[in-house]
């Protein structure tokens, strides 16, 4: 392999820094986790940023830290509390991390964020990306923070061949940095890849023209930008279906179920799911597709509909107004979920079939703030919401 930045004189890399970081203090974005250096505050917004975008980042973040200011009140926070702090921005194991790492913060390091890179990668969910951006941000070491952005940077800057979809790229990438990144402005040099990466060398039709380190870019000068990175395709996320009831008491409240901690979404609160095959899935939406629609809201008791036998053990001896409220889709990052949703209303005599436990609740629209719901759980109760008064869900 060439390793291009090898060929850069001491010369080049110094122009290279001071153009590059000139350009990020007058470029950089205005985001609140570059008010300061406090190790806190920009540990949680790394840990936010990561697979979310910074604009709906800012709005979480503020909140985050006006309901966790501390490291301490992070470690004593209730678990309710912080899923509702992370609530839709996914990926939930995410935060039960950072108040592992509290906690351990708390026991090991009285309270202050270690300062060194090896102390700092040993905390619970902090990779090497969040090690290096934590190291160079808030501690100045010139320690390299490699994320997707900076890898599609740099490997059009030398033309890098190597796969970045492959774990053992990083080394390369991270010796490519080590040779570049500017010891005396390291944070503001891994921030400046980062705002280059998502404005300017973007991976498909990158802005070269506005770029400031286009005269170092091998790619550019070869006019090969389109080839960079060297990515594999991911595999295609695996299809899950799913059949989920909205169902509702007679006074007004929905009852929803808490996941269990093995699964995906673990502890998390949705209504109620099923998982079915793909040809159960298909069977039922071309029926419910089909199929007549009471209307929802008539005061009087609508009849059972016939022949919808659903696969819900509750379903039928229970639900006495049904109406098929379409599909939502959801994508993890290896999963797809296909859930079609169904709302039911059950008679107050049954209400006791589907009962509070530790893990199943009934809850009022008006309480739906007090609980953390994952995304799809939000996109469900919107499909509710839109389509309750619509006929044709489909
Ligand atoms: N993406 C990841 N980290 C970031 C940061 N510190 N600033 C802006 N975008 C980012």
């Amino acid at each position: 392999m060439n390793k291009e930045w090898e060929k850069w004189t001491s010369e080049q890399k110094k122009e290279f820094q001071r153009i590059f970081i000139e350009w990020y203090e007058k470029e950089k974005r205005n985001l609140p986790w570059r008010y300061n250096q406090d190790p806190y505050r920009i540990w949680i917004s790394e840990i936010m940023l990561q697979q979310t975008r910074v604009d709906t980042v800012i709005d979480y973040f503020y909140r985050f830290m006006e309901w966790f200011p501390t490291i301490e009140s992070l470690a004593n926070a209730p678990e309710e509390k912080l899923l509702k702090a992370w609530e839709g921005l996914g990926y939930y194991s995410r935060v039960r991390n950072i108040q592992t790492a509290a906690k351990q913060i708390m026991t090991e390091y009285g309270g202050e964020m270690p300062r060194t890179p090896e102390e700092i990668s040993k905390l619970k969910g902090i990779g090497p990306y969040t090690t290096g951006a934590i190291s160079s941000i808030a501690f100045g070491l010139p320690e390299p923070a490699i994320d997707g952005n900076v890898m599609r940077v740099v490997s059009r800057l030398f033309c890098i061949e190597e796969d970045i979809a492959k774990a053992s790229s990083r080394k390369t990438f991270d010796e490519a940095m080590r040779s570049i990144i500017d010891e005396n402005h390291p944070g503001e040099f891994n921030q400046a890849l980062m705002d280059l990466g998502s404005a300017i060398c973007t991976p498909t039709s990158p802005l070269c023209e506005e770029c400031p380190i286009q005269a170092f870019c091998l790619a550019k000068q070869e006019g090969k930008q389109p080839q960079y990175p060297v990515k594999t395709k991911k595999e295609k996320p695996k299809d899950i279906y799913y059949i989920c009831a909205a169902i509702q008491n007679e006074a007004g409240a929905y009852y929803f179920e808490e996941r269990h901690t093995q699964k995906l979404l673990a502890k998390m609160w949705t209504f109620p799911m099923l998982e079915v095959t793909k040809e159960t899935y298909h069977l039922l939406k071309e029926e419910w597709a089909q199929s007549y629609e009471p209307d929802l809201f008539a005061e009087s008791l609508v009849a059972e509909e016939e022949g919808h036998i659903l696969p819900f053990a509750f379903s039928d001896e229970l639900i006495w107004q049904k109406r098929h409220l379409g599909e939502v889709t959801h994508l993890f990052s290896h999963l797809k979920w296909h859930v079609l949703l169904f709302y039911g209303r059950i008679p107050a005599h049954s209400e006791n079939v589907l009962s509070e436990t530790k893990n199943a609740r009934w809850l009022n629209p008006n309480g739906f703030n007090d609980v953390a719901f994952p995304k799809v759980q939000v996109k469900l109760l919107e499909q509710l919401e839109k389509n309750r008064n619509n006929s044709n869900p489909f």
